[in-house]
């Protein structure tokens, strides 16, 4: 069985990849046994059965040349991220909603009707979501962006969900928490510093930190995001209803509580590396999404959330050792 994995250079798509291939996943009981990736990067997962297409996924005739007759699944994971997105209007609208909208179009003539994984972001939420309810912002409560990038987003949302209706493909939507740690460098989503206020300090470097430490974040880890993203690849459809987003397990820690978690795993001179310098744009983006989902219908649905923040910490400098 085939599948397509747009943005499989990317930091999920590469491990999604791997994951898939690795025989997390099997697809009506079959598994899989290539993956073709598109992205404007090659893939770097080396292995016989990753065909990699370099290219833009706005290119209309590359995705429908990436399709194949064993096709089974597209994962569409490849974006402009949040901070790019709001920087370069028309880069992240022809990326994030035109290139989505024309992948779907590819799909819909697919003589198959295939399953489309579409990775999503808490940024469709809108600010002061958390703070107004005082409590998980609830599936039912719907988006609401303040930047650009959630805009895209939530518009392929709707449009994942309107051709799984009209019966064009057979969606799932993940929105995404923010996914800490992210290995290497950072990157221009407004939420890299997440990652950095771990990953510097324990390499021995300073990080900034541009927003409160009160602020709360919605987070995941890397192993868990991919186990979820595989697990709602791998549901039937009809387990997921009419509706076809689904927000997944994350769990809610303000920056404090992850300083403190740093401390206690890598002691306090790792901790003092971090110096908080105030960052107005980021912080109107980063503060504008809600701390906390409510997932009670994922976990119904076997999804998971990582232990705790220690655990996190835990799991990034285990995969660091290992990789
Ligand atoms: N990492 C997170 O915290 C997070 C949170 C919420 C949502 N998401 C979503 O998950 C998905 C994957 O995120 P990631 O962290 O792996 O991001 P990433 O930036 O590591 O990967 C995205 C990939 O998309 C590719 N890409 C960009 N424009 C392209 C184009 N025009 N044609 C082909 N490829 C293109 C990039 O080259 C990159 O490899 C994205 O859709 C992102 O919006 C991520």
């Amino acid at each position: 069985m085939h599948v397509v994995v747009t943005g499989g250079a990317g930091f999920l798509g590469a491990r999604l990849i791997h994951a898939l291939l690795a025989g997390e996943a099997t697809l009506d009981g079959e598994a899989v046994t290539r993956v073709t990736s598109i992205d404007l990067a090659p893939c770097p997962v080396e292995d016989a059965r990753v065909e990699s297409v370099a290219g833009d996924i706005a290119d209309p005739a590359l995705i429908r040349r990436a399709l194949g007759e064993d096709t089974v699944a597209v994962c569409h994971l490849a974006a402009v991220v949040s901070a790019q997105a709001e920087a370069d209007f028309d880069l992240g609208m022809r990326v994030n909603l035109d290139a989505t909208r024309g992948l779907l179009e590819a799909c819909r003539a697919h003589p198959k009707r295939l399953r489309f994984l579409f990775a999503s972001s808490l940024a469709v939420f809108g600010p002061g979501l958390s703070q107004e309810l005082s409590q998980p912002v609830a599936e039912a409560v719907g988006p609401r962006p303040r930047s650009s990038y959630g805009a895209q987003k939530a518009i392929g949302e709707l449009l994942v969900n309107d051709y799984s209706r009209r019966g064009f493909v057979d969606g799932r939507v993940c929105r995404l928490p923010t996914i800490v740690v992210r290995p290497g460098k950072p990157n221009q989503a407004a939420s890299s510093f997440a990652s950095s206020i771990i990953r510097e300090p324990l390499a021995g470097l300073d990080a900034v930190c541009p927003v409160d430490a009160q602020l709360p974040l919605w987070l995941s880890s890397p192993r868990a995001v991919v186990a979820n993203l595989i697990h709602a690849l791998t549901l039937p459809g009809e387990s997921l209803g009419d509706w076809r987003t689904l927000n997944l397990p994350g769990i809610t820690v303000t920056v404090a509580e992850m300083l403190e978690a740093l401390e206690r795993q890598a002691g306090s001179e790792v901790r003092s590396r971090v110096r908080f310098e105030p960052d107005a744009a980021i912080d109107a983006i980063v503060a504008s999404w809600p701390g906390g989902l409510d997932i009670s219908r994922p976990l119904a649905l076997g999804f998971r959330a990582d232990a705790d923040f220690d655990a996190i910490i835990r799991a990034y400098r285990e995969d660091a050792l290992t990789s």
